[in-house]
């Protein structure tokens, strides 16, 4: 088996497929074009599927490239072996050219000749489609791999869950794969071991996927025109597995960027449990935030969207460098050691090296104010606990809102006499996840276009205008109207004269803490007299029904509501009041928006 370096596998993928025919593209922006499904190109298909339905390709029908890919969803699993949040995606496509047999063909030959991987054919497993209502059992892939030269003892066959692929969203090309398995020698885990099992037995390294159908809007999966060919090779991964490493991060993709870290905090990578942990975060980390940054579409740090995963990565490194004694303001030279070891093939790197190295440092200015915040929050909740022990949801909120890891809470808290609940903490984080993992799942099925998500957040901010108006002008302000585009917001209200500028002004203040606080919206379901008791705001009207749902933000504000809402304050942005007037008699108007970063 060859033993190459991460450049040398990238070269030899792309030459291979270029020698059979095929046109090497360029990576596509990490951030995809026109799609407001999804926030980063996940696969290397994600910029081809128009050509994948039928549209004709510029460069042919046989393309090759290494697509730079982004996956936030496992970002809490970054530190284990193999996840990581940013990689790189060897593929092949064929858009109607060729189909299963020269497609297992290529596979074969490059896995397993001298030429190429020289992987030992013993070590090779496969997994083909077993056939359910939807595409009959893929005898065609079997016979191909038999034709290429494998054991038929060696091709299991597996039901949909792992042998079909895509759509990328809820509807699009899709079809069987049938995937290609090193086999690392460890003994099998049960009598059921297979390929499928994440043991550690078998490691994925190709994907061949056969897109042939078209995922329509009721289910169905339709034959489309053209017969597809979309395949997958995790760069980092094969570097690991070819040359026998235990993890992602022993390569020498991860070497220089992890040196670059001891160099910083003066710890040996694998000096202990929690050295490993937080070296292989902060690589990971700051790999990713170096490509979102150095992307030709990058963004910036933000609370929307693409700018807040890269505000959480770039926190949550903040965090780990800190626990291993990095000192403040020096996370760029991590990016830095990234520029250096991608950017003669990522040449977009280099050309904003200056902006990444500048919004980086200016992301770590700003985060150590929050953590500021986060610990005056301690030193006033601490008191509180009256058992000494701080309890789940507040050692969660830490963790949450000021991103204090759990084991930072436990050890103030230790230096003041207390003790944290931590089970309740992982269950508040459960919770949490499985929140958020709704919300992306929603956010992706649903497709939630742009105007939806800016009317949500316009509506959350109508919220907070209402509470600030009540607290500067007069309790007795209420509600007379609300028109909301996806530009501004209106807001008509009860007030008898003119709102000042210094009035205005504060009103503005006070809805921006309360979105620089960053609490959630939270929504409940109770009575109209339960509301009430709780001092909800809104109209209390019949048209509710007897039980309404209360939107809470913090202690900011509290009122009935239909929603929807953004899911956190902080998602909303600056808000600025553009104008106040007057509506009719004894009704104020204010128009305002919210301005991203
Ligand atoms: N689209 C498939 C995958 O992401 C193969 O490229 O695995």
């Amino acid at each position: 088996m060859k033993k190459l370096t991460s450049d040398e596998l990238r070269q030899l993928y792309l030459d291979f497929f270029k020698a059979k025919g095929h046109t090497v593209i360029p990576s596509a922006s990490v951030i995809p074009e026109n799609d407001p499904t999804v926030l980063f190109t996940t696969a290397g298909m994600h910029p081809l599927v128009p050509y994948l339905m039928g549209a004709k390709h510029p460069e042919g029908n046989m393309l090759t490239d290494v697509q730079k890919c982004v996956r936030t969803g496992d970002i809490d699993e970054v530190g284990d072996n193999s996840h990581c949040t940013f990689f790189e995606m060897l593929g092949n496509w064929s858009l109607g050219a060729y189909f299963k047999e020269e497609a297992i063909a290529y596979s074969w030959e490059f896995l397993t000749d001298e030429k190429y991987l020289g992987i030992d054919k013993d070590k090779l497993y496969f997994t083909v489609f077993a056939g359910d209502e939807d595409a009959p059992r893929d005898m065609d892939a079997f016979n191909a791999w038999v034709k290429a030269g494998v054991d038929p003892s060696h091709i299991f066959f597996l039901p949909k869950k792992n042998n079909w692929w895509g759509p990328a969203g809820i509807t699009g090309p899709c079809g069987t794969d049938s995937e290609m398995f090193y086999d690392t020698g460890k003994p099998a885990c049960s009598d059921h071991c297979d390929p499928s099992c994440d043991c550690g037995k078998y490691l994925e390294i190709w994907n061949d996927v056969f897109m042939s159908y078209n995922k329509v809007a009721d289910g169905v999966y339709e034959p489309l025109a053209q017969k597809n060919v979309d395949t997958g090779m995790g760069l980092e991964r094969t570097v690991a597995t070819i040359n026998g490493l235990e993890s992602v991060y022993d390569t020498d993709v991860f070497v220089p960027i992890l040196a670059k870290i001891s160099e910083l905090s003066g710890k040996e990578y694998k000096e202990s449990a929690e050295t490993i942990k937080a070296f292989r975060i902060i690589a990971d980390h700051i790999r990713c935030a170096t490509f979102i940054l150095g992307d030709p579409r990058g963004v910036t740090p933000s609370n929307v969207d693409q700018g807040y995963i890269l505000r959480r990565l770039i926190r949550r490194a903040i965090r780990y460098a800190m626990q291993i004694g990095i000192p403040e303001n020096s996370l760029s030279q991590v990016a830095q050691a990234v520029i250096d070891k991608y950017g003669h093939f990522y040449t977009e790197l280099v050309d904003n090296k200056e902006k990444i190295l500048t919004e980086l440092a200016n992301e770590e200015l700003r985060f150590q104010r929050t953590l500021k915040n986060g610990i005056k929050e301690f030193e006033h909740i601490k008191g509180s606990f009256t058992d000494g022990i701080i309890d789940g949801k507040s050692a969660f909120r830490l963790y949450d809102t000021f991103g204090f890891p759990i084991e930072f809470t436990q050890e103030m808290a230790k230096e003041n006499g207390l003790a944290v609940d931590v089970d309740g903490f992982n269950k508040a984080f459960e919770e949490h996840q499985k929140k958020s993992q709704l919300g992306a799942e929603q956010r992706f099925k649903g497709g939630l276009a742009d105007q939806t998500e800016e009317t949500a957040q316009l509506h959350t901010a109508t919220h907070l205008l209402q509470a600030a108006l009540r607290k500067v002008l007069d309790e007795s302000v209420s509600q007379k109207g609300s028109n909301i585009t996806a530009e501004r917001l209106r807001f008509d209200f009860s007030y008898p004269r003119k709102v000042t500028k210094e009035e205005l002004e504060e009103v503005e203040k006070l809805v921006n803490e309360a979105i620089e606080a960053d609490v959630p919206v939270t929504c409940e379901e109770m009575t109209v007299d339960e509301a009430k008791a709780q001092g909800a705001i809104g109209l209390f009207e019949n048209k509710y029904g007897s039980r309404v749902k209360v939107y809470t933000m913090g202690e900011y504000s509290k009122e009935i509501c239909g929603g929807p809402h953004a899911n956190r304050t902080g998602e909303l942005g600056k808000f600025k009041i553009k104008k106040e007037e007057a509506s009719s008699s004894g009704v104020r108007r204010i128009k305002a928006v919210l301005i991203k970063e």
